[in-house]
């Protein structure tokens, strides 16, 4: 049975690519702040475990309580942007964000991602398997000279991008694929109530894009529906 690791899998897109791969009949592997709260992951059959990706105090035990099984895919889906640290909605430039929210996000968004590879990183070699860290279209440098209005954000989809391109060249000789993907501007409590894309239509797209990838893909940036991103 394939075997899917899904960060911040209780709402938003993590809910429902934790939705999607239970109900193509893999065993889900949910992570999530407050598990006692996650109902809708729980009704969907994940298995569930508690899990901040802002600390090795919670990554290490949830590595843990994975243990030596095998995982086919990791998907690095946690991510905030800095009103989750208290910014203002209109004080998120490169002007006014501050350093412990700069920070607070790259924690979240980027060293978490590296840290659960880190630790995961025997699960997927004896999988061969996939890693899929979701970023955003503002993580491209191209795009963020018209896109983006949060500078620690726009930075940290940068960074997770290029961590994705070192992961890529570290796992190769393993067979295990490393992408980061746009997801689309999603219908959740980030992207709000006028965004292009349900959820599920997002998750259902990048699970079919997941099952489709060969090593000829590690280091890519693609966007939900399998076109590629530029940088
Ligand atoms: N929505 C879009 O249009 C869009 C566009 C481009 C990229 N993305 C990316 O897609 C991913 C999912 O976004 P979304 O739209 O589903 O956002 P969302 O609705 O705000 O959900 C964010 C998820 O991340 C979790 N999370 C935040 N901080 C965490 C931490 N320290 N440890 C563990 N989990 C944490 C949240 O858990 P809690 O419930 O505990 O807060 C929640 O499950 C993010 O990486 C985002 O940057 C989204």
């Amino acid at each position: 049975m394939t075997t899917v690791v899904i960060t911040g899998a209780n709402r938003g897109l993590g809910l429902a690519l934790a939705q999607q791969y239970s109900s193509t009949g893999a065993h889900v592997i949910g992570g999530c702040r407050k598990p006692d709260d996650a109902h809708a992951l729980r009704e969907s059959g994940a298995e569930i475990h508690s899990l901040d990706t802002s600390s090795d105090a919670s990554i290490v035990p949830f590595a843990a309580a994975i243990g030596d099984r095998p995982v086919d895919v990791v998907i690095n889906n946690a991510g905030i942007d800095a009103r989750a640290v208290g910014a203002d909605d209109d004080a998120r430039g490169a002007l006014d964000v501050t350093a412990e929210q700069y920070l607070a996000v790259t924690n979240v968004n980027v060293v978490g991602p590296m840290r659960l590879v880190q630790m995961l990183a025997a699960n997927l070699r004896a999988a061969h398997g996939t890693v899929a860290n979701i970023s955003s279209q503002v993580g491209s440098l191209e795009a963020a000279q018209r896109l983006g209005r949060d500078a620690s954000y726009n930075s940290s989809k940068a960074a997770l991008n290029m961590l994705t391109v070192k992961q890529s060249q570290a796992f190769r000789p393993d067979g295990v694929v490393v992408v980061c993907m746009h997801p689309g501007w999603v219908r959740s409590d980030m992207g709000g109530k006028g965004a292009d894309l349900e959820p599920a239509e997002a998750a259902s797209g990048i699970a079919r894009v997941l099952a489709t990838l060969t090593i000829d893909d590690t280091g890519s940036f693609l966007r939900w529906d399998g076109s590629v991103h530029p940088w």
